[in-house]
């Protein structure tokens, strides 16, 4: 038989446990926290896919502003191999003009926007895609 002093002591031991092993979890948590970021910068192998299925027509496979359409465009669209240009835009930006279109942004509206295409994930992966494109190549800052 176990007096209820003992029980009230062996509950407060389990509670200070489980207080100690979520902080080291919390902790363990903020540790992996940086690499967890990297793996949500978006993978551009995929985001590759998705340029050519959709922006391509415009922008070319290669992302040098010549694809067939550009023709018929003006403004042209983005070189995205030109690093000098793109590599000022940050991510942010990237992000919504490739959702929300040229217009959002002050740009041509024969930028179309992609929010009913691409998932956010998507977007990240084009973007990654987009970094990769750029010559010099582009540096995070
Ligand atoms: C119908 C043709 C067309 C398609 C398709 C297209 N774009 Fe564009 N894009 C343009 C044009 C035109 C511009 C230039 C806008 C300007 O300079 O005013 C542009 C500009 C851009 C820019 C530069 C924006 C800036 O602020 O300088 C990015 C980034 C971009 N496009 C990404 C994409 C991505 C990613 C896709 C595919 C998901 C895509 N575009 C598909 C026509 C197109």
């Amino acid at each position: 038989m176990t007096s209820p002093g003992r029980q009230g002591k062996r509950r407060l031991r389990l509670l200070l446990a489980l207080l100690l092993g979520s902080s080291v979890a919390a902790a363990f948590l903020r540790m992996a926290a940086p690499g967890m970021a990297q793996a949500r910068k978006g993978d551009p192998a995929k985001g590759k896919a998705h340029y050519q299925a959709l922006c391509a027509a415009c922008h070319g496979t290669t992302g040098r502003g010549d694809g067939p359409a550009a023709a018929a465009l003006d403004p042209k669209p983005r070189n995205h191999a030109d690093g000098a240009t793109m590599n000022k835009l940050s991510d942010e930006h990237l992000v919504t003009v490739i959702k929300n279109g040229g217009a959002a942004v002050g740009k041509s509206p024969l930028m179309p926007p992609w929010r009913d295409s691409l998932s956010d994930t998507q977007v990240r992966d084009v973007i990654a895609y987009l970094r990769a494109l750029a010559v010099p190549h582009f540096k995070e800052k």
